[in-house]
């Protein structure tokens, strides 16, 4: 059985994507900060082939924890989405300092720390993807969202480096960039709010994570192979404006 490490696997995309992967007859580990949400998800879901593994992907000793427990009860792994990751409003100026170091650990270096633990096994294997979750705030700037475009935008030329180093050895490395999802966390916006984004998008409506969740589960698969170095926009249509006024 194919085996995948989904980051923030317990809640809104990453957990539709736990659900795909599941389906689709993979076994999944999911690593998340949120013990209570990941128990819970784990008894919902109640399969075999589910694991959870407390972890803080901003950390080294947590996301090596994750590695040992994924090795102990799976044996190899095939792909690793890294899907954790939060937001931080404000202009530059504005960010607090911790804020953006948080940001930056959390939205960037997972991505350093999760390869650094995982690659290895998949070197020796001669296989394996790595999928990470954008933003199409990585692809253009947002107003009141410096640093995470800076951290959304760090994975966009990231995964290109990655896709070169690692291709020698069958390994492959994209991004997924959503635009506004329907998530718990954004669904929780007034309405108003809600409809002003769907008004927004060329498409009248926002991506839902089950949108978000089939695109990881493509770049993931051989089904997407041999795509490598790219990052899919899933966006609804966001992202494509020049910027000059509706006429
Ligand atoms: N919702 C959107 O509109 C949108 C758009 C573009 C990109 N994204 C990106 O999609 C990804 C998933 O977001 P979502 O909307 O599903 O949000 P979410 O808050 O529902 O899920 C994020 C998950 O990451 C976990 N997490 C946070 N910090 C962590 C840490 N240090 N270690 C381990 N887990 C941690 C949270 O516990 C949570 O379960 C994020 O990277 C986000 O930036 C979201």
């Amino acid at each position: 059985m194919k085996t995948v490490v989904i980051t923030g696997g317990v809640s809104g995309m990453g957990l539709a994507a736990t659900k795909l992967f599941l389906q689709k007859g993979w076994q999944v580990a999911m690593a998340d900060y949120n013990q209570q949400l990941g128990e819970q998800v784990l008894a919902t879901l109640n399969s075999e082939h589910l694991l959870f593994v407390q972890t803080d992907v901003s950390q080294a000793s947590s996301v090596n924890a994750l590695k040992t427990a994924v090795f102990d009860r799976f044996g190899h792994v095939d792909s690793v989405i890294n899907n954790a990751g939060i937001f931080t409003k404000g202009a530059l100026h504005e960010v607090a300092e911790d804020a953006w170091d948080r940001i930056m650990a959390i939205d960037v270096k997972s991505v350093y720390l999760t390869t650094r633990a995982f690659v290895p096994a998949m070197i020796a294997q001669r296989s394996g993807t790595i999928v990470n979750t954008a933003s199409v705030s990585g692809l253009m700037g947002d107003y009141n969202m410096a640093a995470y475009n800076a951290a959304k935008g760090a994975l966009i030329n990231l995964v290109k480096a990655m896709a070169l180093d690692y291709g020698r050895y069958n390994i492959r490395v994209n991004n997924v960039a959503p635009g506004p999802t329907m998530t718990p966390m954004f669904a929780a916006n007034p309405q108003s709010v809600i409809d002003q984004f769907k008004q927004a998008s060329p498409l009248g409506k926002l991506a839902q994570p089950e949108d978000i969740a089939r695109s990881l589960f493509f770049l993931a698969s051989e089904d997407s192979d041999p795509i490598t170095g790219q990052t899919l926009p899933v966006t609804a249509g966001f992202g494509l404006h020049s910027g000059q006024p509706v006429q």
